[in-house]
């Protein structure tokens, strides 16, 4: 959709070409400002809130959001030295309301008034005002979700990094998502060439119209997917913010969760899909883990990556060998046996865009995973919708939201900090601002 007109929006609120807007809601309620308080770093590692940060111009088929919450994530306290562009944002996760639209953009899509969350690709070189901790947010692709009734603000902001991380581990694992519909993927994606009918690069059917992730209710077909064996996987760092996501994942695709964490976390692990859970604290956990599975265990998701943690899960694993995935880059001589095929998690790689960041981390950019991306947020919109996901637990900072901007972020910086120093266990933190 889209994609051969230039519209833009510019800051006092005026489209400077024509718009293909069909729905009579008023697409603009709230004049974007030009600039918006945000987190930067800056050279010397410095993390600070700057009051100039220049908000990017919306396009015809974009909206944005004035952010009311903010999770922070590990990443978030890790960007620094090589990883930094000097005046780059910070921040992964928000969730906010919905206060102007593009022309492009119908009610099928997103109200004026909605409630969203999304997915922000920090330290990003090439686009490095459009990170989550500002006072705006404006979506990125199909990278966000419609919070319904039932989900919280400050719960909706922690789901889109575990989202992401999670759902690339499971495709880096070898499982196929249950994508049992086909989607509109549209020029926003970068994908197509004609808005109305056309094809994606892997075939897929473009159209124009959006129910929020890209398909119509006229084009959405049932796709094939061939039915997975239920098979073990071991996700170690059962306390983790992403192994919430994958259990339940796992879980929804017939796979059969098993983890290793602190006991405390159990039974609400076991109520998110987990057959069973190990404490890691016990010297044999991974014997332990070795004889339920019958010495079958073929795969593990590695949420730690640590020595440690490698060296438990390659224990773990069966006679037979199979996949350990890790989310981050795991180290080498841990890696013991040559029958485990080894893989790890870059989350901005969903992006598609290709990841800029240092070492080990550049990638180039990949239409394929933007594919994936967009189906793994089509099938999360459906989960969320029908109660069938849920979020890692809170722990709320709240904040006011100040007359002139800015409010919350001083907040963000000391949930960095409680972060940094790995106060919290089993619970995320989330900045949320209180609005009189
Ligand atoms: N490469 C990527 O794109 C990417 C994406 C997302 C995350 N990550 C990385 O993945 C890691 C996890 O991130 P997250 O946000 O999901 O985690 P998180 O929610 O911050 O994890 C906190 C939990 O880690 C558990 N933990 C700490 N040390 C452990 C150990 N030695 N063994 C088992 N569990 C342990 C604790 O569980 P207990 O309470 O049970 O001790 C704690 O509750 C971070 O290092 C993050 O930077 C990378």
């Amino acid at each position: 959709m889209g994609s051969n007109d230039n519209t833009k929006i510019e800051p006092n609120g005026n489209a400077t070409t024509g718009s293909n807007s069909s729905e009579t809601t008023p697409n603009l309620a709230f004049i974007p400002p030009p600039f918006q308080h945000a987190i930067v770093a800056e050279a010397g590692d410095r993390i600070i809130i700057r009051d100039d940060v220049p908000l990017p111009v919306l396009d015809i088929h974009e909206f944005l959001v004035r952010t009311d919450a903010w999770a922070i994530n590990p990443s978030d306290t890790k960007m620094r030295g090589d990883f930094v562009t000097p005046g780059a944002m910070l921040g992964c996760d928000y969730a906010g309301t919905v206060v102007a639209r593009g022309p492009g953009v119908t009610d099928s899509v997103i109200k004026i008034g909605d409630r969203v969350c999304g997915a922000q690709y920090e330290m990003n070189a090439k686009r490095p005002y459009r990170a989550a901790f500002g006072e705006f947010n404006i979506p990125t692709g199909p990278f966000w979700l419609k919070l319904p009734d039932e989900v919280s603000t400050e719960g909706g902001a922690t789901l889109s990094a575990g989202l992401g991380t999670a759902g690339l581990a499971l495709r880096l694992l070898g499982f196929e998502l249950p994508f049992d519909f086909e989607l509109d993927l549209d020029s926003d994606l970068g994908l197509g060439q004609d808005q109305s009918q056309g094809q994606g690069p892997d075939g897929q059917t473009l159209d124009t119209d959006r129910d929020g992730h890209g398909h119509t209710p006229t084009s959405v077909q049932k796709k094939q997917i061939q039915k997975q064996k239920p098979a073990y996987v071991l996700v170690y760092g059962g306390g983790t913010a992403t192994a919430t996501i994958a259990i339940q994942l796992l879980k929804l695709i017939d796979m059969i969760p098993i983890t290793a964490c602190s006991p405390v976390h159990a039974e609400r692990l076991k109520s998110y899909g987990a057959e069973t859970t190990f404490d890691y604290h016990e010297p044999d956990c991974a014997n332990q883990i070795k004889t339920y599975t019958k010495n079958n265990l073929r795969y593990a998701l590695d949420c730690i990556t640590t020595i440690e943690s490698t060296t438990f899960c390659f224990k773990a694993l069966g006679r037979a060998g199979g996949k350990y995935v890790s989310l981050d880059p795991f180290t080498a001589s841990a890696a013991t046996r040559a029958t485990v095929k080894t893989d790890w998690v870059l989350g901005p790689s969903l992006f598609g865009e290709g990841c800029v960041w240092p070492d080990p981390y550049a990638r180039p950019p990949s239409p394929e995973l933007l594919v994936y991306g967009t189906r793994l947020w089509a099938w999360a919109q459906r989960l969320l919708d029908g109660g069938r996901l849920a979020h890692h637990p809170v722990r709320v900072l709240e904040a006011e939201a100040e007359a002139g901007g800015g409010g919350g972020l001083d907040k963000v910086l000391v949930g960095m900090e409680m972060v940094a120093k790995r106060e919290l266990r089993g619970e995320k933190c989330v900045v949320k601002l209180k609005r009189t």
